[in-house]
C-alpha cells in the first residue's frame, strides 16, 4: 500500500458511506484491467454530475483534478454521458499485495437538489506481474514512469554535496514496509529542465508530483506541464519531457535512480485531413531511447486503453505502419471507436470527431535484458468541421406526402420541435399529427438523420395553382439542441412539389366542303408525342403541306379531302365520303396515345353527262378495295380503260355510243348506262387471294330534253358489308301496340281496330324479326301518323323525324329503353316509344275516324357507326336540321300499324 501522510491540500470527504442496495437505481457500471491501468465504465450519466472518490480505511477521498494528475486518475465523458475512469495500478491509494493492485472507488451521481444522490462502489483487483524494467504511461492529464529499483548496493555512490540532501526527510512507508534495501531512503529528486533543480519529496509533492517507492519499483508521476518539464523536439514531434534522478541515501552511501518520461503533444504529432487522422509517434524517443540502443519489439494499437487485434483494426479501417522514424496510425474520421461532437457557432453547425487511440510500444535491449513499455492514451479531436445538414427531398408527388430527410447530425443532437410558418409543434405534437418523425442512426458511425412525413393536405402545407397545376410548398425549421450543453440551433428546409394531373393530348376536328380541319391540343406533358396522319409520320415537310400552325397549347392542320393521307370510304351520286385518321404516338414506347378519325361527305361530281353525249367519270379507289389498281379498271367494254389514272383515281371519258354503253328509252328520257369494273380475268384472280369486294360502279345518265342528270352511283359491296346481302327480303320488321308501358302484352292482330281515348297513351314497339345477329340494330328514322293505311297519304302528322321526337308536337313521343328479358334477347333489335292518342286538327268533326302509325326504320351494322349511333343521339344536330349521314351499310324497311280508333 502506498499513500501520502501530509496531504493538507487533499479534500477529505468523510461522508458516511451509505450504500443501500435496494435504493440504488440500475446503472451500468463495469470495470476491467488493461495491463498497467484499470478502467471503470459508467453508463450514461443522464445529466448528473459524477464525483469520484477513492476509498481507503473506510474513508473516501474526493479526486480533484490536481489529485487526479498527481495520483494517477483520469476521466472522460463522451457526448452521450458515458464516462470512463482510468486508474493507474500504481495510483496513490492502491492496495498492492504481490503485484495484485486493489482500488476501491466511490461514485456519487449528483442530480438536482430534489433528488437524492446516487452512490455506487466499485472495487477492482488487477494483477499485473509482467512489469518491464521501465513502464511509461502518457495519460490525458498525467505522465507516469515506473522503474525497477536496481539493488542500490550494486551501484552506490556518495551523496553529491551539491544535491542539498535533507537528512530529516520523513520515511516513506513503502520503503519501510518491505525493506528489501531497507537502509535506502529517498533524500531528494533532481529534475533536469534540462538545468538541474533539486527538490525534497515534500517539495515535489507540493508541486503536484506523485512519488511512490515500493520495494521493487520507483514510480514518479506528474502533470504534463510544470515548471520542471521541457519540450523536446523528437523527429519533428514536440514532446514534453520530465527527466529526473532520485537520490537514495543509506548512512554514508547514496545511490540514484534515473527516471524520465516523454509524452507527445497533439500539436505537431497529428495531421488532419477531412477524412483521415494521422498520428506520428517517433520510433526512437530521445531521451528515453536512442537509436541503436533499444529495438522496437512490439507495437499495439488500442482505443480507450484497450488493445485491438488485427481483425478488429481492419474492420474499423485503422491502419498502422512503422518506418525508421515513426510509428504511424491512420484512423478514418468517423470510424468506430470515436464519435462526433457537435458545436454551434452563429447558429452554424460544426462537428469535431473525437477519439482516444492508444499506442503501446515495447523496446528491448538484448545485452542487458532491460525493456521499456511505453503506452500513450492520446485524446484527439479534429478541428471543427462545418457540416451543414443536407435536406433530401424524397417526396413522390403522387403519394401526396412530403417526405424529407435532414442530416446528418452527431448523436449528441436532439430534436426539440418543428416550426412551420403558422405554428410550432413539439416532436410529440408532430407524431400526434401523423408526421411520423423518426431518428435514424447509421450502424457504423455515430451520425444520425431525422425524417419527417407531412401530408399535402395538412394545414401547414401551402397550396397554390400555377398553370393549372397544384403546387404544394412546405417550410419547416427543425429546432435542435446539442447535448449536454443544451446549445440550441435550427435548420430550415423549403420543399415544393407539383402535382400534375396527367392529361393526354386530344384531337378534334371538323370539315368544310373541301378540307378536314384537325386541331390537336397538347396534354399536360406538352408537345411530346409523334403525330401520324393516315399512315405517315408528320414530318416538317408534311406539316408544311398541311398548313401546320401552332401555339403553346395546340397545333392545327388543314388536310384536303383528297390528300394522299386520306382514304375514300364511299361514293354517292354527287359526293364522296373521305376520312382522315390522326394517331398520336408515344415516341418512346411507340404506343398509341390517341386515335382519331374524322369522316365527312364532300360534294364532288364524279359523273358528268354533257349534252354533246360525252360522259366523264372519275372512279376512285375505296378503302374497302385496298388492292385495286385503278389503271386496271375498264368500262363494260374491257378495251375502254381510263384516259388518266394514278394510284387512287381513274378518269374515264367516253361517249354514249361507245365502250359498251347501253341506252334505254322511257317516255321523256333516255337512259345511258355503263359500269366500271375490273375485267373478268383480273376480278377472279384478285378475289381468290384477297377476299376484297368486287368493284363495280354503275353509271347512269338520264338525258331529258336539253337537260342531263347523274342519278345513281354505287359501288356494290360484297363480303365486307353483309347487311346489304342479307337484305334480300329476309329481314322483317313488325310493329305492335302494347297494353301498358311494361311492354309485356300486346294487342293481337284480331283486336284491330283497337280503340283509345284522346290523350290515352299508345305504347308502340318495333321489332327486327328473326335476326340472330346482335350487332345488327334497328333505328327509327321517321315515324308519322295518317288517317288511312296508305303511308303516303295526306294529311300526315310527324311523330319522329330523323330519329328524334318531332319538336313541334305538343305531345312529344317518349322513347322507352329496352332491356334484355325472356322475349328480348337483343335489345338493339327493338325500339319502343309512347305517344298520346290525338286527333288531326282538320278532323275535329269526325270523331270516329281511325289513324295509322307508320315508320321508316334503318337496319344497321353496329360496327359501322354513323346512323347507327343510337336513337336520336344528337338532338342538337337534328334541331339545326342537319340530316343524318346515310351510308350504304344499312338497309331500310317500312312498317305500319293496324288501325287505331279514337273513342
Ligand atoms: C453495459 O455496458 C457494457 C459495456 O460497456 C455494454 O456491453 C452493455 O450493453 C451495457 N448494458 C446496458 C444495459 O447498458
Ligand atoms: C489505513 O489502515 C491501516 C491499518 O488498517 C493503517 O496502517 C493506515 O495508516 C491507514 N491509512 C490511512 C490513510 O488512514
Ligand atoms: C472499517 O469499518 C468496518 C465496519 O464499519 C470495520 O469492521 C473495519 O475494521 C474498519 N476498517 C478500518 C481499517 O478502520
Ligand atoms: C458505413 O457503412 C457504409 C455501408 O455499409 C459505408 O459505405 C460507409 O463508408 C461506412 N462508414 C464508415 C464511417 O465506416
Ligand atoms: C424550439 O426548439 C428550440 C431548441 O432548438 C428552442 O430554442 C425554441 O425556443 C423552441 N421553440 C418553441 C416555440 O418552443
Ligand atoms: C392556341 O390555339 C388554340 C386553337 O386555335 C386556341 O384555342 C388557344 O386559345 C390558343 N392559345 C393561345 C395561348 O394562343
Ligand atoms: C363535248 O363537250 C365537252 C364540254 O363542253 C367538251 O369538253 C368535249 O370536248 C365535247 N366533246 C366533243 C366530242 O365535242
Amino acid at each position: 500500500m502506498a499513500c501520502f501522510y501530509r496531504l493538507g491540500w487533499f479534500i477529505l470527504l468523510m461522508a458516511a458511506v451509505n450504500i443501500e442496495a435496494q435504493k440504488k437505481p440500475p446503472r451500468n457500471i463495469s470495470s476491467k484491467c488493461l495491463g498497467n491501468i484499470m478502467r471503470v465504465d459508467v453508463g450514461p450519466l443522464g445529466g448528473k454530475l459524477l464525483e469520484v472518490a477513492v476509498v481507503i480505511n473506510n474513508s473516501s477521498i474526493l479526486i480533484t483534478p490536481r489529485l487526479a494528475s498527481q495520483c494517477g486518475f483520469s476521466m472522460k465523458t463522451d457526448q452521450r454521458g458515458n464516462t470512463v475512469i482510468y486508474v493507474s495500478l500504481h495510483n496513490c491509494f492502491a492496495h498492492n499485495v504481490d503485484d495484485s493492485f486493489t482500488t476501491t472507488l466511490n461514485l456519487r451521481l449528483k442530480g438536482n437538489r430534489m433528488a437524492e444522490d446516487e452512490l455506487h462502489q466499485v472495487a477492482e483487483t488487477c494483477r499485473y506481474a509482467t512489469w518491464s524494467s521501465r513502464e511509461i504511461v502518457c495519460e490525458r492529464n498525467y505522465m507516469e514512469v515506473s522503474v525497477k529499483r536496481a539493488a542500490p548496493d550494486d551501484y552506490a555512490v556518495p551523496a553529491h554535496p551539491l544535491l542539498g540532501v535533507n537528512p530529516t526527510l520523513d520515511p516513506r512507508r513503502g520503503a519501510e514496509k518491505k525493506p528489501m534495501d531497507a537502509g535506502f531512503r529517498i533524500t531528494s529528486i533532481v529534475f533536469f529542465t534540462p538545468e538541474e533543480k533539486v527538490m525534497t519529496v515534500a517539495e515535489a509533492q507540493r508541486s503536484g508530483y506523485g512519488i511512490v517507492s515500493t520495494p521493487s519499483r520507483l514510480v514518479l508521476r506528474g502533470p504534463h506541464t510544470t515548471s520542471e518539464t521541457y519540450t523536446h523536439n523528437v523527429a519533428g514531434v514536440p514532446m514534453t519531457v520530465l527527466q529526473t534522478s532520485t537520490i537514495f541515501e543509506k548512512k554514508w552511501l547514496a545511490t540514484q535512480i534515473n527516471a524520465a518520461v516523454a509524452c507527445p503533444t497533439v500539436k505537431g504529432s497529428v495531421h488532419f485531413t477531412p477524412n483521415t487522422i494521422t498520428w506520428f509517434l517517433p520510433r526512437h524517443i530521445d531521451p528515453l531511447v536512442s537509436a541503436g540502443q533499444l529495438k522496437l519489439s512490439e507495437v499495439h494499437v488500442g482505443v480507450d486503453g484497450e488493445r485491438l487485434d488485427a481483425t478488429e483494426m481492419a474492420a474499423r479501417r485503422y491502419s498502422l505502419s512503422v518506418n525508421d522514424i515513426y510509428v504511424i496510425l491512420e484512423i478514418p474520421v468517423g470510424a468506430t471507436g470515436g464519435y462526433f461532437k457537435s458545436h454551434i457557432q452563429d447558429d452554424q453547425y460544426f462537428t469535431s470527431y473525437m477519439i482516444e487511440p492508444m499506442l503501446e510500444l515495447l523496446w528491448t535491449e538484448d545485452s542487458t535484458h532491460e525493456d521499456t513499455r511505453y503506452k500513450v492514451l492520446f485524446p484527439i479531436a479534429t478541428p471543427l468541421m462545418p457540416r451543414p445538414a443536407q435536406v433530401i427531398d424524397n417526396t413522390v408527388p403522387g403519394e401526396r406526402i412530403f417526405k424529407v430527410l435532414i442530416g446528418p447530425f452527431g448523436s449528441d443532437v436532439a430534436l426539440v420541435n418543428v416550426s412551420f410558418p403558422s405554428e410550432v409543434l413539439s416532436v410529440t405534437d408532430c407524431s400526434a399529427r401523423g408526421f411520423n418523425v423518426l431518428e435514424h442512426t447509421s450502424p457504423n458511425s455515430s451520425l444520425k438523420v431525422f425524417t419527417l412525413d407531412v401530408p399535402f393536405m395538412d394545414p401547414v402545407v401551402q397550396q397554390t395553382t400555377v398553370k393549372g397545376m397544384a403546387v404544394f410548398s412546405l417550410q419547416l425549421t427543425l429546432g435542435l439542441l446539442v447535448l449536454p450543453e443544451f446549445a440550441p440551433f435550427s435548420h430550415t428546409a423549403n420543399l415544393e412539389a407539383t402535382l400534375v394531373d396527367i392529361v393526354a393530348p386530344s384531337v378534334s376536328g371538323g370539315c368544310d366542303h373541301e378540307n378536314f380541319y384537325v386541331l390537336v391540343q397538347y396534354g399536360s406533358e406538352g408537345f411530346n408525342f409523334q403525330t401520324i396522319v393516315g399512315k405517315q409520320t408528320l414530318t416538317p415537310s408534311l406539316a408544311h403541306l398541311y398548313g401546320f400552325k401552332d401555339n403553346d397549347t395546340h397545333f392545327s392542320l388543314v388536310v384536303p379531302f383528297s390528300a394522299a393521307d386520306t382514304v375514300f370510304e364511299a361514293v354517292e351520286s354527287s359526293s364522296i365520303r373521305s376520312r382522315v385518321d390522326v394517331t398520336l404516338k408515344n415516341p418512346e414506347t411507340n404506343g398509341n396515345i390517341q386515335e382519331f378519325s374524322l369522316s365527312c361527305k364532300f360534294p364532288l361530281t364524279l359523273t358528268e353527262c354533257f349534252p354533246n353525249g360525252t360522259i366523264t367519270v372519275l372512279a376512285v379507289k375505296l378503302e374497302s378495295v385496298p388492292n385495286l389498281k385503278p389503271s386496271e379498271l375498264t368500262l363494260s367494254d374491257p378495251s375502254c380503260g381510263p384516259s388518266y389514272s394514278d394510284d387512287r383515281h381513274a378518269y374515264f371519258i367516253f361517249t354514249g355510243n361507245s365502250c359498251g354503253t347501253t341506252r334505254r328509252f322511257f317516255s321523256n328520257v333516255m337512259l345511258y348506262e355503263n359500269e366500271i369494273a375490273l375485267p373478268d380475268d383480273l376480278q377472279t384472280s384478285q378475289d381468290s387471294e384477297t377476299e376484297e369486294p368486287e368493284y363495280e360502279l354503275k353509271i347512269s345518265c338520264y338525258y331529258e330534253i336539253y337537260t342531263t342528270r347523274a342519278v345513281t352511283f354505287n359501288p356494290r359491296p360484297r363480303r365486307s358489308e353483309p347487311y346489304a346481302e342479307n337484305a334480300k327480303g329476309e329481314l322483317q320488321v313488325a310493329m305492335r301496340i302494347a297494353l301498358d308501358d311494361s311492354y309485356s302484352s300486346f294487342h293481337r292482330s284480331e283486336d284491330y281496330p283497337i280503340a283509345k281515348y284522346l290523350q290515352q297513351p299508345l305504347y308502340i314497339e318495333i321489332e327486327l324479326m328473326r335476326s340472330p345477329n346482335p350487332q345488327v340494330s334497328l333505328e327509327l328514322e321517321n315515324c308519322w301518323a295518317t288517317l288511312n293505311d296508305d303511308r303516303t297519304s295526306k294529311p300526315r302528322w310527324n311523330l319522329i323525324i330523323d330519329g328524334c321526337a318531332n319538336l313541334v308536337d305538343p305531345y312529344q313521343v317518349v322513347f322507352h329503353p329496352v332491356w334484355v328479358d325472356a322475349r328480348v334477347p337483343y335489345p338493339s333489335h327493338f325500339k319502343r316509344f309512347e305517344v298520346q292518342m290525338f286527333a288531326f286538327a282538320e278532323d275535329q268533326d269526325n270523331l270516329n275516324r281511325q289513324l295509322f302509325v307508320h315508320c321508316d326504320v334503318a337496319i344497321c351494322d353496329d360496327r359501322n357507326g354513323g346512323v347507327c349511333n343510337g336513337q336520336c343521339s344528337n338532338q342538337q344536330n337534328r334541331i339545326k336540321g342537319q340530316r343524318r349521314a346515310v351510308s350504304d351499310a344499312h338497309s331500310y324497311r317500312h312498317v305500319s300499324s293496324g288501325p287505331i280508333k279514337r273513342n
